[in-house]
């Protein structure tokens, strides 16, 4: 609880304004050109919308404004993500543009949504994500099942939300929210915990492959969380990848951290562990991930050491041993 926020850089400082549960969104449609969602409407019967058509992203490197020209000049690189909280649509770093223009994906990450907790999902949050995603030609959105904020205050931090049948009711209909509101197909990711809540009545893997069936979103799978979940909270990262529905996967991350008193701190600011990788090979052992991104976010290393890294998971996805 008093590591800060791992994954969660530029930590959301807007105001909170999420609407209270039960008011009408109001409509908000970006501007701009409309990129059409590619989902089907819900479905009568089940009021679910079926997963989206997969994108095939490669291996990618996270984005960040410090090492810009690094992932710019990063070979083989076949896409970046970006937190979406640290970009203006209206004004895209330069150095996204160039990225862009040579025909590089670029997935808007989002860290402050908080669909995890009991506010309905908040429109100008929504809306920014909806913007960045039609700004880049993204597509896809991602955020994390996580809990925020309550109460008009932030935890700064990507909590674990209570896995329970009420949490999942009211998570699922902010996913269903959000995926109406947003132009483009949404993936969430699991959280590196510190904590559980008392009386959870699913793991994470039953609790993520309810959602999916109940929502049609899709996943971000964080194998260096898992392993977080693993040294700090005993869970058994092969045994969530078997419930996890893998076929609603949409991508990967991979990111250091170290080990302090016992406790795993996923900083994304020490190297990838093997432990992280061994999870990785344990995933693609199910399935063919469409794209894995390393997750990077301070104490940047050389250029040569994130490539290394890169390679490691190229290695990895190939089934190679060497690393
Ligand atoms: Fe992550």
């Amino acid at each position: 609880m008093t590591t800060p926020a791992p994954d969660l850089p530029g930590s959301a400082t807007a105001s909170p304004s999420a609407a209270p549960r039960g008011t009408a969104l109001r409509g908000n449609a970006p501007a701009g050109t409309a990129t059409p969602r590619t989902t089907a409407p819900k479905t009568a019967s089940t009021g679910t919308m079926p997963p989206e058509t997969t994108t095939r992203l490669g291996v990618g490197l996270g984005w960040r404004s410090e090492i810009d020209t690094v992932v710019e000049r990063q070979p083989g690189l076949d896409w970046v993500e970006v937190v979406a909280e640290n970009i203006c649509a209206d004004h895209l770093p330069d150095s996204l543009t160039v990225l862009r223009e040579r025909g590089v994906t670029v997935v808007p990450h989002g860290v402050g949504l908080g669909l995890g907790g009991a506010d309905l999902p908040d429109p100008g949050r929504l809306a920014r994500l909806a913007d960045a995603a039609l700004a880049l030609g993204s597509p896809l959105v991602t955020e994390h099942l996580a809990f925020v904020r309550a109460g008009g205050l932030e935890a700064g931090h990507l909590l674990p939300v209570p896995r329970t049948r009420d949490s999942l009711r009211v998570i699922a209909e902010n996913v269903r929210i959000a995926r109406e509101q947003l132009p483009v197909p949404l993936a969430l990711e699991n959280t590196a915990a510190q904590l559980a809540w008392p009386d959870d009545e699913f793991s994470e893997g039953e609790f993520l492959a309810e959602l999916v069936e109940r929502t049609g979103v899709r996943l971000l799978i964080d194998v260096a969380n898992l392993h977080t979940n693993r040294v700090n909270l005993g869970l058994d990262p092969a045994a969530e990848l078997d419930r996890l529905p893998l076929e609603a996967l949409a991508y990967v991350h991979v990111a250091g951290g170290r080990l302090v008193d016992g406790v795993w701190h996923d900083t994304h600011a020490h190297p990838v562990t093997e432990p992280v990788l061994e999870i990785l090979a344990e995933l693609c052992a199910r399935t063919t991930p469409p794209g894995v991104l390393l997750e990077r976010d301070a104490n940047f290393p050389p250029p040569s050491e994130l490539a290394g890294e890169l390679d490691a998971i190229r290695r990895v996805l190939e089934g190679s041993t060497r690393r």
